[in-house]
């Protein structure tokens, strides 16, 4: 199987720990047979930013189009505003390519402690609604006078965008043999949205997924559930903003950013889908070679995995688990003092040993 990829791997950090993920890659191009990618690379970042006037070229999006899948760093740099860099390069590739799904897995991981007292042994996922909803650019802001301005921030949600959502994470969970669904809420506050979200996501499941148990809990005390019985939970769905706090608050209880990834999958293979790790380009470790590459390292898992190439995705992620298990080598984030490119190494190593 041959694959074009489209690299991305943009500022700080992202470009420091897409040499690793590029280096696994390569190390299993070389022991695979009938495996081939074609990279490319893009410079697409703050610093080109600064150079054109914008995030991207202006045909970047058809660019991108003609490849299988985009492997992506991370981006934001103290020199331009983070709403420029994530609506002027991010948003418009999720949209663009409706990637409405983002998957991201929350998962312990052995020799990783978790903050959690009773962190072991936590397994789910979340499925990120990630193309409509709290995150759009209706709205504005009204100014009177310096005293007195509004600003409204619309959110927008749709039958056909919650259904599809709801959909992907049933049939992932069906697939993998889950039975139980979450549904993040907050219909009691948000009347409208909310609503509308809770309707379908009851109705879809009530009719299509007879087998899978439902269970609808308000952000609020979810968060705080997540936090005292993380155990209990197997795919959990949520609106752009709610999944956006809830993955981010799944990474911290299984031991931080640096181990976590997601994808953003357009799951009819319409158009290439996106992987990239749940952290931004961390400049305050930025440069130092410290960053831990394992959240990347496992994006690409996630994207071979996508690729149809599960066989491929396994062997990274034993390859990781492998390394975590020995402890020999650990990045600061997770105590110890190795480098970016050890752990890169130490990686690779344990493809090509298995
Ligand atoms: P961040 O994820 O970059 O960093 C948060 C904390 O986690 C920092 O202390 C950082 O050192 C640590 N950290 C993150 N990744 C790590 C890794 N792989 N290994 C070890 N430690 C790691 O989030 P922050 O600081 O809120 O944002 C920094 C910049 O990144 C901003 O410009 C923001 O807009 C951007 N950002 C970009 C994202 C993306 O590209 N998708 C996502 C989140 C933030
Ligand atoms: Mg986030």
């Amino acid at each position: 199987t041959e694959f074009k990829i489209a690299v991305i791997p943009g500022d700080g950090i992202g470009v420091e720990v897409m040499e690793e993920a590029l280096k696994v890659l390569s190390v299993l191009e070389e022991h695979e047979q009938n495996f081939v990618l074609h990279k490319e690379n893009f410079e697409w970042s703050s610093d080109y930013y600064l150079e054109h006037g914008r995030m991207m070229p202006e045909d970047g999006l058809v660019t991108l189009q003609s490849y299988n899948a985009i492997l992506f760093g991370a981006i934001g740099d103290a020199r331009v505003p983070d709403d420029i860099t994530i609506w002027e390069l991010i948003m418009p590739i999720r949209k663009q390519f409706q990637q409405y799904v983002n998957f991201r897995p929350v998962k312990s991981l052995p020799g990783i402690t978790s903050p959690l007292s009773n962190g072991d042994d936590i397994d789910f996922v979340i499925f990120r609604e990630n193309a409509e909803g709290e995150y759009s650019n209706s709205g504005g802001r009204m100014f009177e006078s310096q005293q007195s301005e509004m600003a409204i921030q619309n959110t927008i949600m749709t039958t056909a965008g919650i259904e599809r959502i709801v959909k992907a994470a049933c049939e992932y969970a069906e697939k993998n043999g889950k039975k139980k669904v979450t549904s993040a809420t907050k219909s009691n506050a948000i009347i409208h949205s909310m609503k509308l979200w809770d309707e379908h996501v009851k109705r879809i499941v009530k009719n299509e997924y007879q087998n899978l148990i439902l269970e609808s809990i308000y952000i609020d005390a979810l968060v705080a559930y997540f936090v005292q019985r993380p155990q209990s939970f197997e795919v959990v769905v949520a609106s752009n903003l709610f999944g956006d706090i809830l993955s981010d608050l799944g990474s911290g209880i299984v031991g931080g950013l640096g181990l976590s990834p997601s994808a953003n999958i357009n799951p009819e293979k319409q158009f290439p889908s996106m992987f990239e790790p749940v952290h931004g380009s961390a400049p305050d470790i930025a440069g130092k070679g410290i960053a831990n590459p394992i959240a990347q390292i496992w994006s690409a898992a996630l994207m071979l995995d996508h690729l149809g190439r599960e066989d491929l995705s396994t062997k990274i992620i034993n390859a990781i688990e492998l390394v975590l298990l020995e402890g020999k080598i650990k990045t600061a984030d997770i105590g110890g003092n190795a480098t970016t490119a050890q752990m890169g190494s130490a990686i690779s190593a344990k493809i090509i040993e298995q």
